[in-house]
């Protein structure tokens, strides 16, 4: 195929495989129509996420309206090409319609409303999604406080957390329940509140079998070795999973051959990192190509994948390469 014979090395997901991790990227419903990313994901992956044709929003526009098309699309493209799949996101701070936001609903209603919308979501693709992110950002980032003050916190309280798990292990009993959230693990910044989230889970006998760590990194603010590598031995001891789940790295325009090269190099540290600790079991990068990928929207600042506007792979991908060969 066209990738093989331009970078003549074997598929990511091959690579990663070694390191008893695999590997994948998020796929968009639109962007899937297109060959020549469809050819990657195909070639490089054997894990894919929906980008965001399951989040609550797209898939129920209306509140009688369910809008699963987009959503099949992408998980009979798992299915037909043999493809894991990870299910993103069940409940999440944004995203949500206007028909939730704005309507006037008790406490129990919404409780019911997450509840229906967990079950119809999980069964519905639990013969190809093998474990849900089910609370997405959960956890504050902008001050001490534990829990991110979302619609459904305000709405139902912190509980909402242990009830979206439960339903979706009633659901599913064998999906595996992933906590995904935002870390950073620079200079200043560890994941201890969020090892303190899933604990009170585990200590509550909620149903949680790893943590998903999202990295949107810049290249000026690279993440520390030592704090990744802590980070996966506080999961790991815990007894859980961890995958990373939305890799990217963005450079602040202009692009130049030297940011490029500090990008590679970013993404080779965090490959070698989570490839050397055997918690780790998913690497999956947040958008393979630029040519898709939602920062390109922003005039600022952009250009965060392995692969290029023209689908040609870029250093970060020999780089995440070579650090898995
Ligand atoms: C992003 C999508 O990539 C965008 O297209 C959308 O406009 C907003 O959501 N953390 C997450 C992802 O968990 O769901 C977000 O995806 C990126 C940040």
């Amino acid at each position: 195929m066209a990738q093989e014979s331009k970078t003549g090395k074997p598929p990511l997901w091959q690579l990663a495989n070694q390191h008893g991790m695999g590997f994948g990227t998020a796929i968009n419903a639109h962007a899937i129509s297109n060959d020549e990313y469809r050819a990657i994901v195909e070639r490089e992956c054997d894990v894919v996420v929906a980008e965001n044709a399951m989040k609550f929003g797209p898939l129920r526009p209306q509140r009688e309206t369910w809008n699963w098309e987009p959503a099949d699309r992408l998980a009979d493209f798992a299915r037909k090409n043999n493809k894991r799949m990870r299910g993103h996101t069940l409940v999440w701070h944004a995203m949500n319609p206007k028909w939730l936001l704005e309507g006037d609903f008790e406490r129990q209603e919404v409780i019911d409303i997450m509840r229906e919308h967990i079950f119809k979501t999980v069964e519905r693709y639990k013969d190809v999604i093998y474990c849900w992110d089910v609370v997405n950002e959960a956890v504050e980032r902008t001050d001490s406080s534990m829990y991110h003050d979302t619609y459904w916190n305000k709405k139902i309280g912190p509980e909402h957390i242990s009830m979206a798990h439960r339903y979706a292990h009633e659901a599913d009993p064998k999906c595996k329940l992933i906590h995904n959230d935002w870390v950073h693990e620079g200079e200043g910044w560890d994941s201890d509140k969020l090892c303190r989230f899933v604990q009170e889970l585990q200590d509550d006998n909620v149903p949680v079998h790893g943590v998903g760590l999202q990295y949107h990194f810049g290249i000026t603010e690279p993440p520390v070795m030592e704090k990744l590598l802590n980070t996966y031995d506080r999961f790991a001891s815990l007894g859980l999973e961890v995958h990373i789940t939305e890799l990217d790295v963005f450079i602040d325009y202009p692009v130049t051959d030297e940011k490029l090269e500090q990008q590679a190099i970013l993404y080779k540290n965090v490959a070698k990192a989570a490839a050397s600790h055997k918690a780790v079991t998913e690497f999956l990068v947040w958008g393979h190509t630029d040519a898709s990928h939602h920062y390109q929207r922003d005039k600022t600042r952009g250009d965060a994948c392995l692969w290029d506007e023209d689908y040609n792979p870029k250093p970060a991908y020999y780089a995440v390469a070579d650090a898995w060969s």
